[in-house]
C-alpha cells in the first residue's frame, strides 16, 4: 500500500484551510508539513500554533517534518496541536534514542529523517525503534528542487535492511517527487511519497495525486 503525502510547503498560505481540504477531496493519504526554523535549513516556515488552526480542516493523519535544531523542546507543542507522526533529523541532535522515547511517550509515531550525504548507517541501531524513516532526495529547505538520483540507492538499503529485520518501518521520500520519476523511486523500495511543487503547482489536484499513486503501483 503506497501513501501519497502533499506537502504544504508548495500551496497557497493564504488559504491553507482549503487547500488541506482539496488535498484530501484529491485522495492524499496524509498531510506533509514541513516546519523549518532559520537555522537547521535556511528557510523558515510554520509552528505549532498553525498546525493547531488547520487540525479541525480534514481528517487526514498530520505527518509534521521537523527541519529544526533542539527539536525536544517543541515537540510537545506538535503532538498537543494535533501532529499524528512526528519525524525529526537525524542531524538535529546528538540524543536521537531519547528523542525517538519523547515523540512516543506523548502518543505520536516517530520518524527521522537523513539528509543526503547522511549514510543509511547511521539509522542502524535505532532502526526497530522507528514508525516511519525519511529519505531527504533534495537539502531540506525549500519545494521545488530536482531529485537527487543518489538516493534511490539509499531508499533500496533501506528497504533491503527493513525487510531483512522484518519490520513494519514506512519509508518515506520528499523531495522532488513527479509523475514522472516516481515509478522508479516506488521500484527502489519507498512506499510514501511527498510531492510538494508536484501537486499544488498543478491545475488538477485529484489529477495529479491520482497520477502519483497509479505510477507508484505500477
Ligand atoms: C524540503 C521539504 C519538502 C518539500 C518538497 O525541505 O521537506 O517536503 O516541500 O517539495 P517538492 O516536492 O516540491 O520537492
Ligand atoms: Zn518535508
Amino acid at each position: 500500500m503506497i501513501k501519497i503525502a502533499p506537502s504544504i510547503l508548495s500551496a497557497d498560505f493564504a488559504r491553507l484551510g482549503q487547500e488541506i481540504k482539496a488535498i484530501e477531496d484529491a485522495g492524499a493519504d496524509y498531510v506533509h508539513v514541513d516546519v523549518m526554523d532559520g537555522h537547521f535549513v535556511p528557510n523558515i516556515t510554520l509552528g505549532a500554533p498553525v498546525v493547531k488552526s488547520l487540525r479541525a480542516c480534514t481528517r487526514l493523519p498530520f505527518d509534521v517534518h521537523l527541519m529544526i535544531d533542539n527539536p525536544d523542546q517543541y515537540i510537545p507543542d506538535f503532538a498537543e496541536a494535533g501532529a499524528d507522526l512526528i519525524t525529526v533529523h537525524q542531524e538535529a541532535g546528538a540524543h536521537l534514542h531519547r528523542t525517538i522515547q519523547l515523540i512516543r511517550s506523548l502518543g505520536c509515531k516517530a520518524g527521522v529523517s537523513i539528509n543526503p550525504a547522511t549514510p543509511v548507517s547511521t539509522l542502524d541501531v535505532i532502526l526497530e525503534d522507528l514508525d516511519l524513516v525519511l529519505v531527504m532526495s533534495v537539502n531540506p529547505g525549500f519545494g521545488g528542487q530536482g531529485f537527487i538520483p543518489s538516493s534511490l540507492a539509499k531508499i533500496a538499503a533501506l528497504r533491503h535492511e527493513i525487510d531483512r529485520r522484518g519490520l513494519q518501518v514506512e519509508l518515506e521520500v520528499d523531495g522532488g517527487v513527479k509523475p514522472d520519476n516516481i515509478a522508479e523511486i516506488a521500484a527502489a523500495g519507498a512506499d510514501v511519497f511527498v510531492a510538494g511543487s508536484a501537486v499544488f503547482n498543478s491545475e488538477d489536484y485529484h489529477a495529479t495525486v491520482q497520477a502519483l499513486r497509479t505510477r507508484a503501483e505500477a
